[in-house]
Parts: C-alpha cells; structure tokens; sequence
C-alpha cells in the first residue's frame, strides 16, 4: 500500500508574515518548533498544514513554506473573541493549568469553540487525501477528532496535547465536559506530554463515560482509542548550532559587559503569561537582594517576557503586576545606568535568544504548571560549552525527564531563593556534570524523536 499522506491541523499555520516597504506580503516558515520537526515526515508524506493564518476575516492564500502546502481556516473577530481569547485561552488555558486563574465559562465561547472545530474537521475532510493520517494538535481543537471522523471514517486521526491535562476534580467544572472528552475520542491515538496527563484522561472517560478501559486503551464504540505520553521537545541541532555559532557567542559576551560585566547572570525568557511563575521568581531575587544574601553589582536579572494574548484580561492584570514588581525592585536596589532587573516586554529572533542563553549562569524556569516547558530544553541544547545551570519548576513536563536540574516549587518562596543561591554558588564542576547529564538527555530525544515515535505508534496501532 502507499504510504500514507499526512496532514497537521493546529490553531496557528507555522508561518510568519511579513509585509515589504512596498506593501506586499511574504511569508515564511517560523523557525524551530514543531514545523521543523515535521518537515522532514511533511514533505515525505505529501504533507499540509491547516491553520489559523493570524488574521482577522481573512483566509490569505498563504504559499507552500518550503514544500510544505498550507490551507487557511479563516476567523471572524467575533471567532477571535469567543473561540481564541475566550473559550481556548480564558475557559480551556486556565482549567488545565490547574485553574492558576480562575476559568470563566460563558456559553457563547462555547459555541463559538463548536462552530469554529467544526469549520477546521470541516477544511481538513476537504483536503485529506483518502485513508491519510491527520494529526490535530492542543487545546484549540478538542472536538476536530470526533468531527472529523464523523464526516471521513478513513482517516487515520491522532490528537496531541500540548499542555498540561488536568485531573477529574478540575475537568469536571467544564460544564460541557463529556462533549470535549467524547472529540477527543474521535482520535485513534491520543499522546500527552506526561503519563499524568493520559492517566488522567482514562481515568475521566471511564468515569465520565463509563468506557471499558486496560492500561493504555479505551473501547470506543467499537474502536480502540489509545492514549499515552509522547514528551515533546526541541530541535537539537538548530540550537547547538547557534550556541556555536561566532556572531552568536559574541553576542552573548557583548550582552554580559552591556550589563556591567556582573560576576552572574540570571535569565527568564517566558511568554508573559500567568502560568509561568514570573512573579514568584522576581520576589524571590527582591528578598534575596533586601536580605543581602546577593548583590545588585555581582547577580544581575535578566528578564524577557513576550508580549502575549494582550487583550485577555487575566494577561493584562498580570503584566501591570510584573512591570510594578521590575519597578521597585529598579526602585529600590538599582543605580543610575545600572537596574538590578532588565526587563525586556518584546520578543527576539532566535540567534538573540541562544545568545541570552550563553550569557546566562542560572535560566530560572519557575512556572506554576507547565505541558513541558520548552524554554528549559532550548537553553540546554544551546549550553554546548556545558556551561551554566538550570532551575526548573517541579510542576513543569520537563522535570520529569532532567532530574540533573535544580528542582523547586514556586510556591516555596524559601526554598526557590535557597536554590537559585545553591545554583548560583555551585562549584563550575558540578553544574558541568549536571548540565552535561542534561545535555545527554535532550540530544537523545529531540523533536525529531518525538514526531517519529509518535507517528509510528499512529500507523502501525499493533506495535
Ligand atoms: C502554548 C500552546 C500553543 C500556542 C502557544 C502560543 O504553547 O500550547 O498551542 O500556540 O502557547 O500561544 P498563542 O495563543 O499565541 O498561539
């Protein structure tokens, strides 16, 4: 038989637009991440990807990104409001992240988040080639899997999520609870970042739904659905090689005497997002400094928050509360010319960033919840020179696999200073050794891993 076509379907086209002086459009591929991962399988497999162009009320005919062909699912502003900002990012996003905010439900955003899976099941019946596999990706589009197989019994579905999945006390808030689970049911194959996650998922739909359940599987009208963790990760080799690339490691000593030579940097690089932990992180550096046990002259912070999901009120809130915090610790412990926190509202391309990576003795990833946290994996793979050391939250996917990392909980506000101190003092031999036993962990199981275990496991079910 021929090998299978495939197709991605996600919220986002992985595709950036950029409009020339002249006024027109061009758009290229987004670099790192999933697409590259899957470029390889996509081109090999006949591959499209169905998005979101990012636009409001209009389907662009986006081009092929380097032999990639892509399908736009347009967004009405109303889609925009009730389907991204409202039920994904301020129902689905903060339930599943162990409701850090509190989720609000409104029946619109409910409808809306029907009506627009149901226009994403709708593209991709239209596009898929006949028995291809379809792999629906996160939160967005829970309900694409069922949708899907409702109007093409051919395909072969998978449905992967990217964030955390939470446990029964919390899903069973979702007032339309059973409908999210029986969409994702739809899928043949289901994969989480963690095994809490899919565990979670079988114990809900055996309860919810009173399926059979053994181990893994679950009996679905006749089918078996599988759901199991397949931890996602990064492109190793594009990382490694900005972190030994000569412009990029220049970078990073230029950055280093820009912040005035300090004996140690501390780095965040987070989209702003009230999941992530910032707050606590940035308390944690004021009580060290008020306490004396750090010095504004020697331990600088460097802190880079994306802008993201502006117009959400709970994101709002949080940046008031995060830019209030930078300005009294600047307030309080900084001098003319030199701030104790550099606080950066912007993103970066990725040659910036490897080079904040190189620059930095301690990455602190502090998040509340985390599907994975990326961030923590980006920044090993860039330590080619095995240099400096990773804090990383307890509640984040990635600490399941680097225990070699300095374990803490947010919440501990003790503990993280006590840590962030024991990593910023370590001796340059222990945080090489613990960074080279990460590094060894990361390179063995990059993205690229992850897509093919992952696909593998969706076409051939028995293996
Ligand atoms: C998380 C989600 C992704 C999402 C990304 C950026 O990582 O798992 O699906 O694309 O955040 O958020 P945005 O709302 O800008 O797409």
């Amino acid at each position: 038989m021929a090998r299978r076509s495939l197709v991605v379907v996600a919220n986002r086209l992985p595709v950036d637009e950029t409009v020339r002086p002249d006024g027109t459009v061009e758009w290229s591929r987004s670099p790192g991440g999933l697409v590259s991962a899957l470029h390889p399988v996509l081109i090999d497999r006949r591959g499209t990807w169905i998005g979101w162009s990012g636009g409001i009320d209009s389907a662009p005919d986006v081009p092929d990104a380097d032999g990639i062909r892509m399908r736009t699912v347009p967004l009405s502003e109303a889609d925009y409001e009730h389907y991204y900002e409202g039920y994904a990012n301020s129902t689905l996003w903060p339930l599943y992240h162990d409701a850090v905010e509190t989720p609000a439900f409104h029946r619109r955003w409910w409808e809306a988040y029907q009506r627009v899976n149901l226009r994403f099941a709708q593209a991709t019946a239209e596009y898929a080639e006949r028995e291809s596999m379809v792999w629906v990706q996160d939160y967005h589009l829970q309900l694409v899997p069922a949708m899907l197989r409702e109007i093409r019994p051919d395909l072969r579905i998978g449905f992967f999520m990217h964030i955390p999945f939470p446990p029964a006390e919390l899903f069973m808030q979702l007032p339309r609870r059973a409908e999210l689970l029986r969409g994702i049911l739809g899928a043949d194959l289901v994969g989480f970042q963690t095994r809490f996650g899919a565990e979670n998922f079988i114990r809900l739909a055996g309860r919810l739904l009173n399926l059979t359940t053994t181990g893994a599987q679950l009996a679905v009208d006749g089918r078996i659905v599988r759901a199991q963790a397949f931890p996602i990760s990064i492109d190793v080799d594009e990382m490694e090689s900005l972190g030994r690339d000569r412009d990029v490691i220049a970078r990073a000593k230029k950055l280093r005497e820009d912040l005035g030579d300090p004996d140690k940097v501390i780095l965040g690089v987070d989209r702003l997002d009230y999941t992530k932990g910032i707050e606590h992180r940035l308390k944690a550096y004021r009580e060290l400094l008020t306490a004396g046990r750090i010095k504004v002259q020697d331990t600088v912070m460097v802190q880079v928050a994306v802008p993201s999901r502006e117009r959400v009120e709970h994101y709002k809130i949080l940046k008031d509360k995060v830019e209030r915090e930078v300005g009294r610790i600047n307030g309080e412990f900084g001098r003319v010319g030199v701030p104790a926190v550099h606080y950066l509202n912007q993103s970066f391309d990725r040659a910036e960033v490897a080079a904040l990576y190189l620059a930095a003795d301690v990455m602190a990833v502090t998040p509340l919840r985390d599907g994975m946290n990326l961030v923590a994996k980006e920044y090993i793979a860039a330590r080619v020179d095995n240099g400096g050391a990773l804090l990383l939250s307890e509640f984040t996917g990635a600490a399941a696999e680097l225990p070699e990392s300095y374990l803490i909980n947010p919440h501990d506000l003790d503990g993280l200073k006590d840590t962030l101190v024991r990593a910023l003092e370590a001796s340059p031999p222990e945080n090489r050794a613990r960074m080279r036993a990460m590094r060894r962990h990361v390179r063995a199981h990059d993205v690229r891993a992850w897509a093919t275990a992952y696909l593998r496991a969706l076409e051939h079910p028995g293996r």
